[in-house]
Parts: C-alpha cells; sequence; structure tokens
C-alpha cells in the first residue's frame, strides 16, 4: 500500500442491533425447523475455511466462473457503458474486480461488503494500483437495503454496472433473489448494467460433490457455524454431535447444506433448552442452481430486458449481462 495516496472513502451504511439479531437467531434454532441464516458462517475462521472451499478440486464455480470472465472479457467489456461505476457487491478484497479496471477502465469503483476493515484495506489496493479510477467503499448488508442512490448520484453521467460474482445470488430463495435483482434494476436508470454469475443445474453427483468435498472443507465450514452460535448465544453446541450434509433437491432446484444430529441431545442456548433427535436437522444454507432460461426469466421478471448469456464449454456456469427493459 502506498501512503502518499490518500485512503478511500468509506460510508458505513451498517445499521447494527445486536440484540435484535441474536434474538432472530435464538428463535430460528428453536422453530420446529432449526434454521441458522448462513451469515454467521463468515467468521475470521470461516473466512479461511471459505477460502480454502473455492480451491478445492471438487468445488469447480470459483474455476469456472474465471474462465468463462477469461474468454470473454473482451466481448463482454464492448457492451458495458464507458466512464462507468463499477458496483462490487460483497467485493471482500476485490479480486475479480480488478481485471475490469484494466479492460474497462471505470471512472469509479464503489465496494460494497459488510466487512469494514478488510474493506477499507482492499480498497486502498485498488487505489495504489489504479490511481485513475476513485475507488468508494460502502459498507452495509446490501441484501437488507441497497442504500447507494447519493453516492451514484454524485456521478449523473456515470452509468453503474453492478457486479455479483460468485453465484451469491443462488443463496437466496427466489423471491428474494427476485427481490434483490428488482433492488438493483432500480438503481440502473437508462443506461445502467447488471453483470452477474450463476451456477447452472447440471448432474447431481457434480453438484453434491461441490458441496461435500472428500478432504471434508465444506463440512469443516457448516459445523463452524456452530461454534459462532456458541459465541453469540451462549450455547453448547459440540461441533462432533453434528455431521455435515449436502442434498440436492431437484424439485426446488437447490443445494441444502445441512447440519444432522448424531443422536439425541438437548443444547443449552443461554436460558433457553432445544432438543434433537437423532436425524433431525439444522438448515443452513440453499445453493439455488439455475438453467440459463430460467435465470433470464428471473431477470425479465425484475424487470431487466432479455440478457446475454456466456458459459464454459460444459455449460456448468453462466455469466448474465443484462440492461433496463
Ligand atoms: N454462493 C456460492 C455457492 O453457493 C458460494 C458459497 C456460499 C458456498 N456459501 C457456501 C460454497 C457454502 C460452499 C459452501 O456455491
Amino acid at each position: 500500500m502506498n501512503l502518499a495516496m490518500p485512503l478511500p472513502r468509506i460510508e458505513n451504511r451498517l445499521r447494527k442491533n445486536p440484540a435484535k439479531e441474536r434474538d432472530q437467531l435464538l428463535q430460528g434454532l428453536l422453530q420446529p425447523q432449526a434454521r441458522i441464516n448462513p451469515k454467521y458462517f463468515y467468521d475470521d475462521c470461516g473466512c479461511e475455511i471459505f477460502t480454502r472451499i473455492c480451491e478445492l478440486d471438487e468445488y469447480y464455480p470459483t474455476r469456472t466462473e474465471e474462465a468463462v470472465f477469461q474468454a470473454y472479457a473482451s466481448d463482454i467489456a464492448q457492451r458495458l457503458p464507458e466512464h462507468a461505476q463499477w458496483i462490487d457487491l460483497g467485493c471482500g478484497d476485490c479480486a475479480k474486480s480488478r481485471r475490469w479496471m484494466e479492460e474497462l477502465a471505470p471512472r469509479r469503483l464503489i465496494g460494497v461488503d459488510i466487512a469494514a476493515e478488510f474493506l477499507k484495506l482492499s480498497l486502498a489496493d485498488v487505489a495504489a494500483v489504479h490511481p485513475r479510477v476513485e475507488c468508494v467503499g460502502v459498507v452495509s448488508d446490501f441484501t437488507q437495503q441497497l442504500d447507494i442512490a447519493g453516492l451514484l448520484a454524485e456521478r449523473p453521467h456515470c452509468p453503474p454496472i453492478f457486479f455479483y460474482p460468485g453465484s451469491s445470488i443462488g443463496n437466496f430463495a427466489r423471491p428474494d433473489a427476485l427481490q434483490l435483482l428488482q433492488a438493483i434494476r432500480s438503481h440502473c436508470g437508462a443506461d445502467g448494467r447488471l453483470l452477474i454469475g450463476v451456477d447452472l443445474v447440471k448432474a447431481r453427483t457434480v453438484l453434491e460433490a461441490a458441496y461435500d468435498d472428500a478432504q471434508g472443507v465444506t463440512a469443516e465450514f457448516n459445523l463452524n457455524v456452530l461454534n459462532v452460535v456458541n459465541r453469540e448465544l451462549d450455547g453448547n453446541f459440540r461441533l462432533e454431535d453434528f455431521r455435515h450434509q449436502a442434498v440436492f433437491d431437484s424439485r426446488h432446484s437447490r443445494i441444502e447444506m445441512r447440519l444432522v444430529a448424531r443422536n439425541d441431545l438437548v443444547v443449552k442456548l443461554g436460558n433457553n433448552r432445544r432438543a434433537f433427535q437423532q436425524g433431525e436437522h439444522i438448515l443452513t444454507e440453499y445453493s439455488h442452481k439455475y438453467t440459463p432460461e430460467g435465470f433470464s426469466a428471473l431477470l425479465e421478471e425484475a424487470g431487466f430486458n432479455r440478457p446475454e448469456c456466456w458459459t464454459d464449454d460444459r455449460g456448468w456456469f453462466g455469466v448474465f449481462l443484462a440492461g433496463p427493459a
């Protein structure tokens, strides 16, 4: 990092309400079908394990998406507006945005992420390498509220390009995915775009292996959430009492990640108790898989035009580019 550079501007839009969040977490666990919100995966340990998931042989999405971007970057860039504001939703270390800073040279990079410290460092890094790109950070949970109208309005002649890679859209149930896409659409104006990566339907064996690898890294990731819950709720989950399970539900076209109780047990959560019978599970995350037609239809329902779609040779992963209808 070049310390002579001014640090990127960071706006904090996170409205934290710890008591309410803890209560929601507890209520989810007390439901007949126990649930844990996947946002609890990402403590420091979870982030580190997630990085390892993305490098697994079985976990094809990251690699396949990268191959599609690599193969079609200039085709895609040709269809994007110039002098854009590039908005990376869930930017993390901004690694996936960097190539577009070269390919497209947008006016601005707006990195949106929930992890404030990490966001600062990542953007400072990008700013040092691309001094002509104005880097701005927004700390927010954009899945709750995409609060960037004011920021975009500062550059009225710079059309927004929303970048949402990694098939994160698949982690939402369909109505919530639609809502997020509509929110993005509402910020697009006349010439904004959405560039989004989506994992596609394929053989069950391939899908299930991607979420249940031979080394057990995804299992470790899934089980780690119980450590987070123990800290948040003063709980006494024992990781060895649960096993990781990933099943493809073809009816809903989604992977379901579960934690299955190995025997009958009772967990203490602060002053509360939750009993689990052997074989009963906690639902931790969905990962929906789309067909190209199905995802195009969802984009159109959200008010976008018929998108263009690029895929790899096997048709495993789709990159969609849509603009306002
Ligand atoms: N959204 C990606 C997917 O569903 C990455 C991801 C999120 C993931 N949570 C995960 C991958 C849990 C494996 C396990 O594939």
